[in-house]
């Protein structure tokens, strides 16, 4: 495969992971228990975003809500958001939750980030919580962030770490990878993964034209509120691209990694929460 026959397989395998209704309704049913979950990763972002009221914000592959939604409370009513996403179904989980919370300052519009439909210089932040990873051309969709942003404007990101400091993907997967490893995938593929080394992302922004581009690793317990179990149960359900792997395990050795799973995460066990250890990074830069 060429680079552009690599990048168009990507985009099929993106949008047809992220607009399928197994996708959408695991994340709809998840959705506040993910909010929970990975609510450091959203209070890191937005540490490095240097909110304020007023301020315009685009947030990119947005999903059911998040970070959008804490942002459009912090920006208030003289401020906007503008929720962006590819999955027309995700963005309608994120709207019909900020119509039930009563937030009018954010909008939702379908985009591809590779294509925004905003004029050069009109945001003051963007943001993207776990997005940038399954964005197909990251090259131009960095240049497509530099072309929006403002002057002066800051934005901030916040990725997966590498998969060996994470005990959350990594206790989950390695019960079944020891019986049959995973199918491996090109280290450039969009997976939750892939920008674990976050040079590679600081590099990109850097050649952009960003006058100052810094990144921050963090390794943090994220709190599952459930049992390790229904951690489990959520990971699958979420993670629609390894069902088929997973699924390739017959009951008896699926009942003895689920054992294995809990086991792992017993000490991680306070009795309302499944604190297990994730690895992240931010990477954030003005304009
Ligand atoms: C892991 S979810 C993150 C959603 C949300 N930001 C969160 O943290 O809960 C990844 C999102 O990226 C979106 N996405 C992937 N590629 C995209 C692209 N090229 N343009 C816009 N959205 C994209 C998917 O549709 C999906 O909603």
């Amino acid at each position: 495969m060429n680079a552009v026959e690599q990048s168009l397989h990507f985009e099929n395998v993106v949008r047809q992971e992220w607009t399928s209704p197994t996708t959408i309704n695991a994340w709809q049913d998840w959705s506040e228990e993910q909010s929970i979950h990975c609510k450091p990763l959203t209070d890191a972002l937005i540490r490095h975003t240097q909110l304020a009221e007023g301020q315009t914000v685009l947030d990119l592959a947005g999903g059911v809500g998040e970070p959008a939604l804490p942002i459009a409370r912090i920006v208030g009513a003289a401020g906007s958001v503008v929720a962006t996403d590819l999955s027309e179904g995700m963005l309608a989980v994120a709207a019909d939750k900020a119509r039930r919370e009563g937030l009018t300052n954010l909008r939702f519009e379908v985009a591809d980030v590779h294509e925004l439909p905003y004029a050069d210089n009109s945001f003051d932040r963007v943001v993207s919580r776990l997005g940038l990873m399954y964005f197909w051309n990251i090259e131009q969709a960095i240049s497509e962030i530099h072309r929006v942003l403002k002057p002066g404007g800051v934005a901030s990101f916040v990725v997966w770490g590498s998969p060996e400091q994470n005990e959350y993907f990594g206790s989950i997967l390695a019960p079944f990878n020891q019986r049959r490893e995973m199918p491996a995938q090109s280290d450039d593929m969009p997976t939750p993964t892939r920008f674990g080394d976050v040079s590679k992302l600081t590099e990109m922004f850097a050649c952009q034209g960003f006058s100052e581009v810094a990144s921050q690793a963090y390794c943090e317990a994220l709190p599952w509120p459930g049992t390790p179990r229904e951690l489990f149960q959520h990971f699958y359900d979420m993670a629609v691209p390894l069902q088929p792997y997973i699924d390739s395990f017959d009951e008896n050795e699926r009942e003895a990694v689920l054992q294995e799973i809990e086991a792992a995460f017993s000490k991680r066990w306070d009795g309302k929460y499944t604190n297990a250890f994730a690895s992240f990074n931010t990477v954030y830069l003005t304009k």
